[in-house]
């Protein structure tokens, strides 16, 4: 990452407003932290709460202008599309229910948008933001962030070079520990929005953490899920909402695979794993140790790939910053999604031709196709598991 294609684009970097991501919010600062780290964003406005007066104090304290730190995301998207010096990109981390209204009122002012996942609650949500996108033809990435790592390109690449040969069996599961707990969420807390179906979407567990893994299996494999079999349901007792989903995937290549989520297994803490096997090998990867991707070919003994490590391809060796032995992490791949959105949106902004490794990250499209997985799952479950198709036409 020696090079700084926005700078050389644009003659400086890109403005960024925040949405969400305020105090108490594990992912805001992620956001912010990634889209700095490569300096090709700086964060100049946003209204990070949802309260006006708190949202005002605590963008202040993340250090934005009074002027700039603003009570309400519509007010910041009129007065920043105002300003001569207004952003250029919005990054919308705000609860699920809000995905479509700011990011459709984003667009409509002309801002490029980073928005995390799930894109929206609904399908035809998701639809609008299509639509949106392709009417205005700005940038839309969706943080799926576990596509930032290097191993997972790394992945992706192999796959792509035809390494694996065809690609028959994916398994793939995202097991944390957070909702094991009877007594979660605690009565006096209030209900979290997550908890809320119209806020949080119709499955907690699907909306949180098996968008990713739907996602990582597609990244990785090329392939859509064609159809699923799926039970998803609360493990938890008394639980209203979803906690663990679990589900027999049909690839479009005819391939199968197995798709298991849970925020209830005790003692877990962000076990997201991947295997996917091919006519010529498998290749595994974990989350918790992202450095690693292990390759079996059919020919030889097992392999581990490491980031610019021997045999990396040029997909994976444009998200590593650093000389193979030393770790990223986390906060890398997330500004992976960053850095290579801003040389998406520098290049657009400055009519100009961007990398095509830069845009390799989940878009619109990648958003909508999750929700209907997700619908189709859910629709799959309520009818005893019968087979579903979770094909999207768009
Ligand atoms: N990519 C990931 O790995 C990942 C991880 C966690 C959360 N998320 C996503 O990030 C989003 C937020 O989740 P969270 O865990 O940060 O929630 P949270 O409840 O912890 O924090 C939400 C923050 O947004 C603020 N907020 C709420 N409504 C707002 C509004 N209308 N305008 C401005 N600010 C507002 C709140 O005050 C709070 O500071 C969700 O869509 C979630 O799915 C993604």
């Amino acid at each position: 990452m020696d090079r700084n294609p926005v700078i050389e684009m644009m003659g400086r970097r890109l403005r960024l407003a925040v949405i969400g991501g305020g105090p108490g919010s594990f992912i805001g600062a992620m956001h912010r932290t990634a889209a700095t780290l490569d300096d090709r964003f700086e964060v100049v406005a946003g209204a990070i709460s949802s309260d006006p007066d708190r949202s005002r104090a605590a963008g202040v304290v993340i250090g934005l202008a009074r002027d700039r730190s603003y009570g309400d995301g519509l007010e910041l998207l009129k007065a920043e599309a105002s300003r001569d010096d207004g952003a250029d990109a919005v990054a919308i981390m705000t609860p699920n229910d809000t995905h479509h209204l700011y990011s459709l009122a984003a667009l409509d002012l002309g801002f490029d948008v980073i928005c995390d996942k799930p894109i929206t609650n609904t399908l035809d949500e998701a639809l609008d933001v299509v639509h949106k996108v392709r009417q205005t033809g700005l940038i839309f990435c969706l943080t799926h962030n576990y596509t930032g790592y290097p191993m997972v390109r790394q992945a992706r690449a192999m796959v792509n070079d035809g390494q694996l040969g065809e690609i028959r069996l994916v398994q793939v599961e995202y097991v944390q520990g957070g909702k094991a707990a009877e007594n979660d969420p605690d009565p006096a807390d209030g209900l979290p929005w997550r908890y809320d179906p119209v806020r949080g979407g119709p499955s907690l567990v699907m909306g949180d953490i098996g968008s990713h893994a739907h996602n990582l299996a597609r990244f990785i494999t090329g392939l859509e899920v064609s159809e699923v079999s799926a039970e998803i349901g609360a493990i938890v007792p008394d639980r209203l909402v979803h906690d663990y989903g679990a589900a027999m995937l049909r690839f479009d290549n005819g391939a199968r695979g197995s798709f298991w989520v849970t925020q209830a297994a005790a003692g877990v803490e962000n076990c997201l794993r991947i295997r996917v096997s091919g006519t010529l090998g498998s290749l595994e990867w974990e989350q918790e140790k992202p450095t690693a991707l292990i390759f079996k070919p059919t020919t030889g003994p097992a392999e581990v790939r490491t980031p610019n490590g021997p045999g990396t391809l040029p997909l994976s060796a444009l998200a590593t910053r650093i000389v193979s032995g030393h770790p990223e992490g986390f906060h890398e791949a997330f500004a992976n999604l960053y850095s290579d959105a801003a040389e998406a949106i520098a290049a657009r902004r400055s009519a100009s031709m961007p990398n095509p490794l830069a845009l390799h990250f989940p878009n619109e499209i990648d958003g909508a196709i999750g929700v209907k997985f997700v619908d189709a799952a859910m629709a799959s479950s309520a009818a005893g598991g019968v087979w579903t198709s979770a094909l999207l036409d768009i």
